[in-house]
Parts: C-alpha cells; sequence; structure tokens
C-alpha cells in the first residue's frame, strides 16, 4: 500500500527496530520484561534515545522521565505530539507500547525521505510508566504530562519492591530538568495495538479508536487469623485465603452479572504464610475493573465495597482497601478521529471505530489536548503476554495509515 507523496514507509526498518528493541530485557520463554525505571529500561530507552538523535530530534527529558523528540516544522507552532511507552508488563509481547514509538519514528524518517517539511512540528514521546505493574499508577508519565497528578507526589511513589520512583528515575539517568507538560501540542495520535480480539474476530484490519474504558485499580488486604489447618474447625476459622477467593468469585459473578463493556479481574493474590498446612493470616488482592460508563463503574465500585463489608462481618477478617488508580472513561476527539478516518479513506483501507478496553497514554493526554488512537489487530486477541503478535502486513498497514494520518494533522508546508 502506497502513501500519498510518495511518503511509502519502510516496513523492514520499523520489523527491525521493534525486534532489536525487543532483545533487550528478552526471556528465555521469548517475554520482554522491562519493568519502568529497571537497568532493561534504562537500556530500552539508551537504544531509543541513539535512534531518535540519529533522526536528528531535539530531545527533551522532563522531570518524570518523559522522552520528546522534535522534529522541526517550518512555523513555530504547537506540534503534533505521537508516541506511547516502551516499558513492558513482566510477560510482555513485542509490539505493546513500542509499535507507536517506533512508528512515531518511521513517521519522521518517512517524511525526511520524502523532502516533507510540514507546517508544525512533529514531536515522538516515550512515557514513563505506562504500564503500572512496579509503580502505580499505570500512565503515570502521561498522567503527570497532563497535570492531573503533581510531580512531587509522582517522584515519591514506593514501588512493589520497595523502590522509590524518583530514585529509580535518577539511578537509570532519567530524571530530566525540563517541567512536565511544558509543551502544549496540536493534537496527540497514538498507533497501537488493540490487544483485544475484535479486529481479529471481525477480519478487520484498522480501528479508530473513540472512546476508551474508565479504569479502577484497588488492592484489599484481608487479615484473618492463622491456625493448623487439621485441628481448627471450619466454625472458627478467620481465614484469610477464603477471604481472597470469595472476593475473586464475586468479581467475576458482578461482572457477569452487570454485563456491557464491565470487566473485572482479579490478576494478583499473595497469601501470607502461603504454605499448604497454615491458614493464611493475610491475603493481598488486587482488582481492576473496567467499564466505558463511570455511572456503572461506580456502581460496581460501590458493590464491591458492600461485598467486603459483609465479608468482613461473615468471615471476622479485617478489610482494608488501597486505591491505585482511578481514570475515568474518555471520548477522543471528534475532530482527531475524524483525521484518522480520513487518513485511512485516502489509503483505500476500511476502518471500524471502536472503544479501547486497554489503558493508553491517549487517554491521560485526551484530558488537555484533542487526542485519538488507531488501532491494529491483535492475533488472538493476546497482548500482556509474549505470545503478543500482529501480521507483518497489518503492521506496516497500520504505521502507513498512521503516518498519513500525522501528515494530515501536521500541515505540509514545502
Ligand atoms: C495498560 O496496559 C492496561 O490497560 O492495564
Ligand atoms: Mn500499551
Ligand atoms: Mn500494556
Amino acid at each position: 500500500m502506497a502513501g500519498t507523496d510518495n511518503q511509502r514507509i519502510d516496513g523492514g526498518r520499523l520489523a527491525r527496530r521493534i525486534e532489536r528493541l525487543a532483545e533487550i530485557g528478552r526471556r528465555e520463554d521469548g517475554s520482554c520484561y522491562r519493568l519502568a525505571l529497571t537497568d532493561a529500561d534504562q537500556e530500552g530507552r539508551d537504544l531509543v534515545l541513539g535512534w531518535m538523535r540519529a533522526l536528528g530530534l531535539d530531545i527533551r527529558i522532563d522531570r518524570i522521565g518523559n522522552i520528546i523528540g522534535i522534529r522541526r516544522g517550518a512555523e513555530d507552532l504547537p506540534p503534533v505530539m505521537t508516541g506511547s511507552h516502551i516499558d513492558t508488563v513482566a510477560t510482555g509481547g513485542r509490539f505493546d507500547g513500542c509499535y507507536g514509538v517506533l512508528a512515531g519514528l518511521e513517521a519522521v524518517e518517512t517524511l525526511d525521505e520524502a523532502g516533507i517539511v510540514t507546517r508544525r512540528p512533529l514531536a515522538v514521546a516515550i512515557f514513563t510508566n505506562e504500564e503500572g505493574v512496579r509503580f502505580q499508577p499505570d500512565m503515570l508519565g502521561s498522567l503527570v504530562h497532563a497535570g492531573e497528578l503533581p510531580l512531587e507526589e509522582a517522584l515519591a511513589i514506593v514501588g512493589q519492591d520497595g523502590a522509590t520512583l524518583g530514585a529509580e528515575l535518577e539511578r537509570i539517568g532519567y530524571a530530566g530538568s525540563e517541567p512536565p507538560g511544558a509543551m502544549t501540542p496540536h493534537a496527540y495520535v497514538e498507533l497501537h495495538i488493540e490487544q483485544g480480539p475484535v479486529l481479529d474476530r471481525a477480519g478487520e484490519a484498522l480501528g479508530a479508536v473513540a472512546e476508551l474504558q474508565g479504569i479502577s485499580w484497588q488492592e484489599v488486604t484481608l487479615r484473618g487469623v492463622s491456625n493448623h489447618a487439621g485441628t481448627t474447625p471450619m466454625s472458627l476459622r478467620h481465614d484469610a485465603g477464603y477471604g481472597a477467593a470469595a472476593l475473586a468469585s464475586f468479581m467475576r459473578a458482578l461482572a457477569i452479572e452487570m454485563g456491557g463493556t464491565q470487566v473485572g479481574t482479579v490478576g494478583a493474590i499473595r497469601l501470607i504464610p502461603n504454605l499448604i498446612n497454615v491458614i493464611a493470616r493475610q491475603a493481598i488482592v488486587t482488582v481492576d475493573l473496567r467499564n466505558t460508563d463511570e455511572t456503572l463503574l461506580r456502581e460496581v465500585e460501590a458493590r464491591l465495597a458492600a461485598f467486603l463489608r459483609r465479608l468482613a462481618e461473615d468471615e471476622g477478617l479485617t478489610i482494608e482497601t488501597r486505591r491505585l488508580a482511578r481514570f475515568a472513561p474518555v471520548v477522543f476527539d471528534p475532530h482527531v478521529v475524524g483525521r484518522i478516518e480520513a487518513a485511512a479513506a485516502a489509503l483505500g483501507q476500511p476502518i471500524r471505530r471502536m472503544v479501547s478496553g486497554a489503558g493508553h497514554d491517549a487517554q491521560m493526554l485526551a484530558t488537555v489536548m484533542p487526542a485519538g488512537m488507531l488501532f491494529v489487530p491483535s492475533i488472538g486477541g493476546i497482548s500482556h503476554h509474549w505470545t503478543e503478535n500482529t501480521a507483518d502486513a497489518d503492521i506496516v498497514r497500520g504505521a502507513q495509515v498512521f503516518v498519513e494520518a500525522c501528515r494530515r494533522l501536521l500541515a505540509r508546508a514545502v
């Protein structure tokens, strides 16, 4: 598929960059393991920063570690911003986030090769800690950029491993000097794999994302009493392990009962002491709730809270909850979504309007600038797992339409 104005992207070059970045933090099972602000994240950042420098981008690193590389425009106007993240979950695939960042570099190089000077600058961003596995909340760098989380508060966050975010940023050399959010872009457009089954099942190749689900993350700590598993009658137990299991099964039943876009996940349970013949005295459980409708998301949160009160009473447990992340659903800017659709149409590519189930940096940025997203299919709808995959042709098609959408937003000067 050719781009317009000879702007054909180089699919091989994009694939090679994706593969090279995936080699960093790769484990034996093939997964990418680059949790935010670890040594592997530093190595990934160094690699992509090197590519940005080689492309002659003007590099800014802000105090939360967001990296922004700018290709100059003909006029000193607010830039069109693109990008995503290069941190991964512990079992990550090659494409989540990296595709968007590296397609941003592909856009720069494609425009350079075509000799195109755009009216507006193009800014390619790598946002810190999108995944939120090591440090919560997720989408943290873009959240700080959007001014929705104060910088000092973000720097003081203590991660799951006890490390402090600000200290880790310093340690890996990415505590920059720019104030986050110093730049107010004209628009933000992010290319991403869908990470879900919609496009793949429909046999469709492109999605213009019009909406993104609200996200509610909590950590629930249940405390009971440890005792001997053989001698303690069932009626005398205060079993935190049972409480965790009851919570997980309640969550699933509730999400199914709510229907619509409601999903609920207990992704992590830690039992203490976690021994076969000892009743658990403590359970730490994560809860991830998502819905496109804020009212319904609040309802599900309230029903969960009521369930936990009953569970505590019935089982003689004490239960505390800690909020890890809370983001309202987002409706993307119709103008940006329209530009993405127009870009697809100009290249003769059908595109569906859709909702994102995954969280993205675009969701945070949408509160302060017009934003939109473009999706390509994920084979089998798999993501956050090393088998995450997208057909080569879909990767190229998505990047080609993305570059066209960027070009339209940037406007040509020469
Ligand atoms: C981010 O990857 C999320 O949707 O959890
Ligand atoms: Mn992502
Ligand atoms: Mn992810």
